[in-house]
């Protein structure tokens, strides 16, 4: 428990966080099988980029979609952001992740966002894709960077047998892409099962580094700005985590070659994120395995989040009932 001076002291920032992620849900969520990915991005990054704005920190968002949504976000990498007063922080953001997932109508689009101080966060701007595997704590100690390159069997052994289970038990959160054929077949023939999902691999995070949760490992590669959230994210649930730049294209690559990140080196989740002192809000926007979406009642709505706190490894679910005018 707290002392009173700790008590007093500790502000958590993830109850101001889960503001933006709440209005940014609010806003997506109203293009539920709408059809489109970029309008519900640019209001729910508008709606988020208010409210992050008007919060007391001076905020340095590390990573941005820029080179992936193809429009100008104010909430892209190396933006100031907050009111400019309090600590300084690293932030960052993805007001909808699972655009398409959103505009079909279907479950596992959430927003999130993530802060840690300054200096805490690594920060490849440019990097697009990586390679990532998460598992729970249960699992932390199997997952040695040694795994990021073993056939899947192996790593798929180790956490089977740490967490006491035959790897048929396991289940394996992956992308459906088709960069993720063989990978998808190794794990097939190691005997473990597949949740294929069609976008959204901070929610694979989620739910592979959740204690409770029937996802046992994430593997695959996926965006870079959502690999920093899931990290977050991870760290502050107590899991584990591997990641390294895996450029796709000949573009990306040379961008990552020419800023000198290096897309060798295996990293852990202390190395993407070297400080304990992590906030993360999720929100749903519609609805999935972790979290409910928003439901709209007419003159209000009812939004559905989580908040991790990494100090103290908790996690808030929070209701809230919005108003809504107009
Ligand atoms: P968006 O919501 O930004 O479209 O991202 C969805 C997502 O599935 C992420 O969760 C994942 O990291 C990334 O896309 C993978 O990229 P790609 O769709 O190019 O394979």
């Amino acid at each position: 428990m707290w002392s009173d001076e700790e008590f007093r002291s500790e502000r958590n920032l993830g109850l101001d966080l889960v503001r933006a992620t709440e209005v940014a849900a609010l806003a997506a969520g109203r293009w539920m099988g709408l059809g489109s990915r970029d309008n519900p991005d640019k209001e729910a990054t508008e709606a988020m980029f208010n409210v992050l704005n008007r919060l007391y920190m001076k905020g340095h968002i590390v990573v941005g979609e820029k080179g992936k949504v193809g429009w100008d976000s104010p909430l892209d990498y190396d933006a100031a952001i907050g009111d400019g007063e309090g600590d300084k922080l690293d932030v960052v953001l993805d007001p909808i992740d699972g655009r398409s997932l959103l505009a079909t109508g279907r479950a596992g689009a959430i927003s999130v966002a993530a802060v840690a101080p300054n200096g805490a966060m690594w920060s490849p701007s440019n990097a697009i894709y990586m390679d990532k595997i998460v598992v729970n704590r249960e699992a932390a100690a199997a997952i040695v960077p040694e795994c990021m390159d073993a056939p899947a069997a192996w790593t798929l052994a180790l956490v089977a047998r740490i967490k006491k289970k035959r790897i048929r038990d396991l289940i394996v959160f992956v992308l459906d892409r088709p960069r993720h054929r063989d990978l998808i077949e190794e794990i097939r023939r190691a005997g473990a099962r597949v949740m294929l999902r069609a976008d959204g691999d901070v929610l694979g995070a989620l739910l592979a580094a959740s204690p409770e949760s029937k996802v046992d490992i994430l593997m695959g590669v996926g965006g870079v700005p959502e690999g920093l959230i899931s990290a977050c994210a991870v760290r502050a649930l107590g899991g584990a985590m591997l990641g390294r730049l895996n450029p796709l294209r000949e573009q990306e690559a040379e961008a990552v070659a020419a800023s000198n990140f290096d897309s060798e080196r295996i990293r852990t989740v202390e190395e993407m994120v070297s400080s304990n002192d992590i906030y993360c809000a999720i929100t749903g926007i519609t609805d999935g395995p972790l979290l409910d979406g928003v439901s709209y009642k007419g003159h209000h709505a009812i939004t559905h989040s989580l908040i991790l706190r990494g100090k103290t490894h908790s996690r808030r679910f929070i209701d809230t009932e919005h108003r809504l005018l107009g």
